[in-house]
C-alpha cells in the first residue's frame, strides 16, 4: 500500500534552530531585548512574521510597519549568510536511512515546511532530489497549527490526507497534522509533543519494522 510520507524540515531533517537562534538574539539584542534559548524554543514552527511579533511583545517594543519589515529582511539576511555554510553533515543522524527505505519501497514523499528557506536549504543537504512534492512558507496562506500546509503535500502526492504520515517537531506541527486526520509522528520530547500518535527523540529510534507496520496500516 502507498502511503504519503511528509516532514517538516526545520528540527526534523536539520537542525536549524541554531542558525535561527542567532540571527533572532543578534536582531533583539540590537533592539535593547534579552533573548534566550528558552524562548528560541518557542519560536519552533512558527512563522518569521509572528516570531518577530513575539520578540517585540516580549521585549516590549512596537515597530513601525517599516522597521518591521526592514528587521525581518535584516534577520533573514543574517540567517541566510549562517546557513550559507550547510552541507550534507548537517542531515540529522538516520534520516537517510528512513528516506532511502521509502524510496526504495515507492512510498510518497513530500515537504511541509513553514519556512521560506526550505528549498534553498533542501538543495545545500542535497535532499531536495528526494521529494516528490515541496509545500513551504512561499505557497500557503495560514501557519501551522492550521492543516493548510499538510493538506497541499497530500494533494500535490496524489494520496488521501488518512494515508499520510507526518514527521513534525512542533507542537503546532503535531496539532496541523492531527486536524489533517494524518497519522503524526512526533521528534522530540513525549511531554512537549503529547498530542502526537507516536514520539520518538530522534530518527535514530525508528526502526525499520516500525515504518513498515505504518504502511501497512
Ligand atoms: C519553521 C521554523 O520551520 O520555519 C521557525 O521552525 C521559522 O523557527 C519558520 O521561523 C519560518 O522560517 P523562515 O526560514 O522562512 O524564516
Ligand atoms: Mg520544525
Amino acid at each position: 500500500m502507498k502511503k504519503g510520507f511528509i516532514f517538516d524540515l526545520d528540527g526534523v531533517i536539520v537542525d536549524t534552530a541554531k542558525y535561527h537562534f542567532l540571527a533572532w538574539k543578534k536582531l533583539a539584542n540590537g533592539l535593547g531585548i534579552d533573548f534566550t534559548s528558552e524562548q528560541n524554543e518557542q519560536l519552533k514552527g512558527v512563522s518569521r512574521v509572528r516570531s518577530l511579533e513575539k520578540i517585540l511583545s516580549w521585549g516590549n517594543k512596537t515597530l513601525s510597519p517599516e522597521e518591521f519589515s526592514e528587521l525581518m529582511a535584516k534577520k533573514n539576511d543574517d540567517y541566510l549568510s549562517y546557513i550559507a555554510q550547510m552541507d550534507d553533515s548537517e542531515i540529522l543522524p538516520d534520516v537517510p536511512k528512513i528516506l532511502h527505505y521509502l524510496i526504495d519501497n515507492e512510498q510518497g514523499i513530500a515537504l511541509g515546511s513553514a519556512s521560506k528557506n526550505a528549498r534553498a536549504i533542501l538543495e545545500k543537504v542535497h535532499l531536495i532530489e528526494k521529494f516528490q512534492a515541496i509545500v513551504d512558507g512561499t505557497n500557503v496562506s495560514k501557519a501551522k497549527p492550521d492543516p493548510e500546509v499538510f493538506l497541499n503535500a497530500a494533494t500535490e502526492l496524489e494520496i488521501q490526507p488518512k494515508d499520510c504520515v507526518v514527521f513534525e517537531d512542533s507542537v503546532a506541527g503535531v496539532q496541523a497534522a492531527n486536524a489533517a486526520n494524518m497519522i503524526s509522528i512526533g521528534i522530540g520530547s513525549k511531554e512537549v509533543l503529547h498530542e502526537a500518535d507516536y514520539v520518538f527523540n530522534d530518527f535514530t529510534e525508528i526502526s525499520i519494522e516500525f515504518i513498515e507496520d505504518i504502511i501497512k496500516k
